[in-house]
This record gives C-alpha cells, structure tokens and sequence, in this order.
C-alpha cells in the first residue's frame, strides 16, 4: 500500500522535519506502507536532508519534458533525481486545469520520464463533476489513460502508478464513496490489463480527493484501492500517520 501526501504550494522546513520525526517514532506500526511526499520543489533538498534514516519516498508535484535548457521557472527529471526524488506527479488536475497541462503534454512528460530517468511516474487522473453528471467518467478516464500512455509497452509498468483523483472531490471534502471509487479502480485495472497484459493487474492504484483519517480505511479496503493520493489531510502530521496507519 502507497499514501502519498501532495503538499502542492504549502509546507516548509519544520514541517519536513515534524513529519519525518514521526516516521521515526511509529516506523514499526508503518513498515507495511510506502510512504512518500511531494513538497514544492524548493524544499526537496530539506525534505531529502529530514528524512535520513526514515524510508520515506519524496516526489515531484510535476516534471518538465525536456532534459535541460531555457524553461525557467521549470524542474527536469535530473534536477527531481539530484534531490533525491524516486517518483513524480504527472498530469494532476490542477495542472490540466490552471497551467497548461494538455493531454499531449501529459503524454510527452510521461514519454520523457519514463526514457530519461529512473523516476516512476505517478499518473493523475480523474473526472470533473459535470462530466460525472453527464455519465462520461469513464470515456473521460480512458482518454486519459490513453493518450497518457500512448506508445508505452509493458516496460513501462514496473514505473507506473496511476492516482484517481475526481475533481470534484479535491480540496471539497466531498469524499467519492468508498463503492464510487472502487468501481472506477476496477475500470481502471481493466483498462491496464486489456492493454498491457495480465501483469498490468500489479500496478498500483491510488484514490485521492478529500481523504481523511475518518475515511480513509473504508477506501484502503476496497480490493482495487492501493493507497491514496492525500492532499490537504498531508499538511497535518497527525492526520497524515493516522492515513498511513489505515493503509498498515
Ligand atoms: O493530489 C492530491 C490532492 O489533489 C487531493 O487533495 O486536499 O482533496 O486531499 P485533498
């Protein structure tokens, strides 16, 4: 199982280190999850530092799809890697809404970081409300899956998480249900495993959108939920070990 805290524009120092302290204290409870964070780039390099002698994973919130170059403002997988990154967002909902993230350019981040690095690449996912309402989450999904991960082969599996994220559940704190989520993960495995083949079924699937520690283990026992994708609950330590408890 995978809980992975999204912190997006927020964080700094103290809170790296007040998480990773309490990875320490209850590393015995947690040794069954993989725990990670994403942080704003600037504080990858003191997250990197807090978490020495913990097995957190630290992440990117996004990449860029050139190795280098005059993309100011921008982070390449190299630069994500130098600060110990092992894994990195692509395509989250935020991005696709606010800042440029078309399917194409999805697609190419996930081109890039699959051949250029050794990062694995959490896909983000997810449906609108409207388009919930309008019954076309899963035609919305598998066009995303789909030009996402056009002329991938099964190579590209053992880097692979998806993360499902419905847009109307993050940062609403209107939790898809347990039963709403299950059944888009289970499209989801069967979406991998029709293009990729049986061993499709070992990628993990992530929920993410309002998980809390009330919620969270009835989502974590849905037999095609691997974890979760935690956004606002990650920026409280408390309530993030109590997420990683569930997942234990
Ligand atoms: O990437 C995770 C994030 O989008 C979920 O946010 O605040 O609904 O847990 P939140």
């Amino acid at each position: 199982m995978f809980v992975i805290g999204n912190w997006k524009m927020n964080g700094n120092r103290e809170l790296a280190q007040a998480l990773t302290e309490a990875l320490r204290e209850h590393a015995d409870e947690l040794n069954q999850v993989q725990v990670g964070v994403c942080p704003p780039a600037v504080l990858l390099a003191s997250l990197n530092e807090a978490a020495a002698e913990t097995e957190l994973m630290i992440g990117g919130q996004d990449v860029n799809e050139h190795q280098s170059g005059a993309h100011t403002g921008e982070h390449s997988t190299e630069l994500l890697s130098n600060f110990g990154a092992e894994f990195t967002l692509i395509g989250h909902s935020e991005r696709r809404q606010f800042y440029g993230d078309s399917m194409a350019r999805v697609a190419a981040k996930v081109a890039a970081t699959l051949a250029n690095s050794q990062l694995t690449v959490v896909l983000c996912v997810g449906e609108s409300e409207a388009e919930r309402q309008a019954e076309q989450t899963f035609a919305v999904i598998t066009e995303q899956l789909e030009t996402a991960l056009q002329g991938q082969t099964g190579d590209c599996l053992e880097r692979l998480i998806i993360a499902y994220e419905p847009v109307w559940a993050i940062g609403t704190g209107l939790t898809a249900s347990p039963e709403q989520a299950q059944q888009v993960h289970e499209f989801i495995r069967s979406w991998l495993v029709q293009k990729f083949g049986a061993e499709a079924a070992n990628v993990a699937l992530l929920y993410g959108g309002s998980v809390k520690p009330e919620n969270a283990e009835a989502l974590f026992a849905q037999q095609d939920i691997d974890g979760g994708l935690i956004g606002g609950a990650s920026l409280q330590v408390d309530a993030f070990i109590a997420i990683a408890k569930a997942a234990a």
